[in-house]
C-alpha cells in the first residue's frame, strides 16, 4: 500500500507469550486434528477460551446467535492465534486514518446500530435489509483463517461469521452476474479519514470477487472476531473476509453488496494499478514492484524476536487453486 512499515513491531513483548487461556486452545485444536472440524462449545467454555477480550455490548440477536454457533469450523492446521490486543491495535482501516493505531483510537465511538445493507444489481431478490434481518437465515460459523497482508504481515484471526455463498444464493444471481461487488459506509461525521483533505482514496473503499471467488466455501461475511461481535476498527458491523487473498480484498464495515456483469473498479487498484491488481491472490512467486512478497512478518513480532516465516501461495489455502487453472498470475496479480 502507499504506507509505511515499521521496522520496530507495536507489540510489546508480554504479549508474545502466549495465555493460559490460549494454551488450553491449542490443546483443544489438536485434539480436534486441523481442518474442517466441528464442534458446539457452550458459551461458558467459549468465554472461558476467549477469556481477556474486551468486546462492545453485542446486540441481542448476535447473543442469540452464539448460542447456535458451530465452534472451530475450519482451523489452519496448529498455528498460534494472533492475540486480541495485536489485532485490534494494528489496523488498516483508512476511514479512520492511515496509520496503524489511528483506528482503533478513532473508532472507539463508532456505533455499528442501526445498520443497512443493500443487495442489489444482477440479482431476481434485491433488497434492503437490517443487519438483524440479513444476519437472521444464517447460522454462525468460527473460521480460524490466516490474514496476510500486502505489506507482508500476517496474522491467525478466529472470525465468526457466515458463507458468503448462502447470502447470495438467497438473493439469486441473474445469469448476467458475474462479479460481486462490495462498498463501505460513507459517513464523514463518524468516520474521521473521510474528512481529512489529504486522503488519496475516492470514497467509498469499494471491492470485489469474481462470482466463483465469492460462492467459494472459504469466503466468509464475518460479524464477530475473538468469540464476541467485531470490534469497530476491525470493520463492525460486517465486513468481507477472503483468506487466499491480500488483506486489502477483505472490506469492512459493508452498506452495499452488488452483483454486477462487468469487473468492478476497485480502491486500490484505481489508485496504484500497477501494484495492487484485482486479484490480489496471496503469491510468494510475484513480488511487490517496491518489496519481496516471498515472506512475512507473523504478529506479534518485535526487533529482536521478528518472527519470519516463509510466505505461502494462496496463504496456504491450495483447495482454491482451481479457480486460477490457465489464468496467468504473473499477469492478473
Ligand atoms: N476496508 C476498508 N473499508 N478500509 C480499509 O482501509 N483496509 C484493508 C482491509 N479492509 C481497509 C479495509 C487492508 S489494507 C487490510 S490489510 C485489512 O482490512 C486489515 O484488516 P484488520 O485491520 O482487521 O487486520
Amino acid at each position: 500500500m502507499l504506507i509505511k512499515i515499521p521496522s520496530v513491531s507495536l507489540a510489546r513483548e508480554s504479549e508474545v507469550t502466549p495465555e493460559a487461556t490460549y494454551l488450553s486452545r491449542r490443546r483443544f485444536l489438536g485434539a480436534m486434528g486441523g481442518l474442517a472440524s466441528l464442534s458446539l462449545v457452550p458459551g461458558r467454555a467459549l468465554a472461558e477460551r476467549y477469556a481477556g477480550v474486551e468486546a462492545a455490548q453485542a446486540p441481542t440477536w448476535f447473543d442469540k446467535k452464539l448460542t447456535s454457533a458451530r465452534w472451530q469450523s475450519m482451523v489452519p492446521g496448529d498455528e498460534a492465534l494472533t492475540p486480541f490486543k495485536d489485532a485490534t491495535r494494528y489496523n488498516n482501516f483508512y476511514e479512520f486514518g492511515p496509520n496503524k493505531g489511528d483506528p482503533a483510537r478513532h473508532a472507539a465511538q463508532f456505533k455499528a446500530e442501526p445498520w443497512t445493507v443493500t443487495i442489489d444489481g444482477e440479482v431476481v431478490k434485491p433488497g434492503q435489509f437490517s443487519l438483524e434481518e440479513f444476519c437472521l437465515p444464517h447460522q454462525l460459523e468460527e473460521r480460524i483463517y490466516r490474514l496476510r497482508c500486502v505489506e507482508a504481515w500476517s496474522m491467525v484471526i478466529p472470525w465468526l461469521g457466515f458463507p458468503l455463498s448462502d447470502l447470495l444464493k438467497r438473493a439469486e444471481p441473474t445469469a448476467q452476474a458475474k462479479y460481486v461487488r462490495f462498498e463501505t459506509l460513507v459517513d464523514p461525521q463518524r468516520m474521521v479519514g473521510q474528512r481529512s483533505g489529504f486522503s488519496l482514496i475516492d470514497w467509498p473503499y469499494i471491492e470485489g470477487l469474481r462470482l466463483d471467488e465469492a460462492m467459494h466455501p472459504l469466503t466468509l461475511m464475518a460479524v464477530g472476531m475473538y468469540g464476541r461481535v467485531l470490534p469497530a476498527q476491525n470493520g463492525a458491523p460486517l465486513r468481507l473476509v477472503v483468506p487466499w487473498k491480500y488483506g486489502f480484498k477483505s472490506i469492512k464495515s459493508i452498506v452495499r453488496i452488488s452483483l454486477t456483469s462487468a469487473q468492478p473498479k476497485t480502491t486500490w487498484e484505481s489508485l496504484a494499478p500497477n501494484e495492487y491488481g484485482f486479484y490480489a491472490n496471496v503469491n510468494p512467486e510475484v513480488d511487490h514492484p517496491r518489496w519481496s512478497q516471498a515472506q512475512e512478518r507473523r504478529l506479534p513480532s518485535s526487533l529482536f524476536s521478528p518472527n519470519i516465516i516463509p510466505t505461502r501461495m494462496f496463504n496456504g489455502y491450495d483447495e482454491v487453486a482451481g479457480l486460477y487453472a490457465g489464468l496467468d498470475l504473473r499477469k492478473n496479480y
